[in-house]
């Protein structure tokens, strides 16, 4: 089990995009550690997002940890454009590449943090063979591609399992959890282990004001 607080990294996928700059301080404001940025692409997921272009710009914004969460199959051709616009992690789906060692061994060429994002339907062996090269792993715990959906509470054995081999083989690696987590799911996705939280509308959800009490809410161990 993780001890330590969590860190929460808000979607900026729930912001508003006409006031990108406004919501990215609120966050930072209210105590944000990293900004998530999801990357969707139309043929991976059925949605379309950000851009390298986008990346760059909210590069400008900050100097937090920009954890951009590629939901593509351009994964090969992609890692530069988004290494280069700025981005400090890189976190692709294995089954999106047929190469994702390859992928992830590029990732840490560029001295980025890479990792791996689990589906719902991704068993946790899928990141066996991997290990030796991440520092984050995502369990999604809503099936990727849009914001707003409802916390998969099945997925609640795997984060445990996952940190459970952690411990175990003493690896350095951050559990990250993405999907549905408000007060109520994230206290859940701590016990079970997770040491980040990935948050869209719980925060961006509400009123400006009281986003730093949902992002407090959110921070428990
Ligand atoms: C889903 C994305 C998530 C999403 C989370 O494909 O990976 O990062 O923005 O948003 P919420 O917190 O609204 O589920
Ligand atoms: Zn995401």
């Amino acid at each position: 089990m993780s001890s330590s607080l969590p860190l929460i990294a808000p979607s900026l996928l729930a912001s508003n995009f006409l006031h990108l700059q406004r919501d990215i301080d609120c966050v930072i404001q209210a105590g944000a550690d990293w900004l998530h940025v999801d990357v969707m692409d139309g043929h991976y997921v059925p949605n379309l997002s950000f851009g390298p272009e986008w990346v760059r710009q909210i590069r400008k914004t900050t100097s937090l940890p920009l954890d951009v969460h590629l939901m593509v199959t351009c994964v090969d051709k992609c890692i530069d454009d988004f290494a280069a616009a700025g981005a400090n992690h890189l976190t692709i789906h294995p089954e999106a590449t047929y190469h994702p060692y390859r992928c992830l061994q590029k990732i840490k060429q560029l001295v980025l943090k890479a990792g791996v994002a689990l589906n719902p339907g991704s068993g946790l062996e899928t990141v066996y063979p991997l290990l030796d090269q991440l520092d984050l792993i995502v369990i999604m715990t809503v099936n990727p591609g849009f914001g707003g959906q409802k916390f998969l509470p099945e997925m609640l054995s795997k984060i445990k399992a996952l940190r459970a081999l952690i411990d175990k083989e003493k690896l350095d690696i951050s559990i990250v959890v993405d999907g549905g987590l408000n007060d109520q799911t994230a206290p859940l996705v701590t016990e079970a282990g997770a040491n980040v939280l990935v948050a869209g509308h719980y925060l961006f959800g509400g009123d400006s004001e009281t986003l730093g009490d949902r992002l407090s809410k959110l921070r428990v161990a």
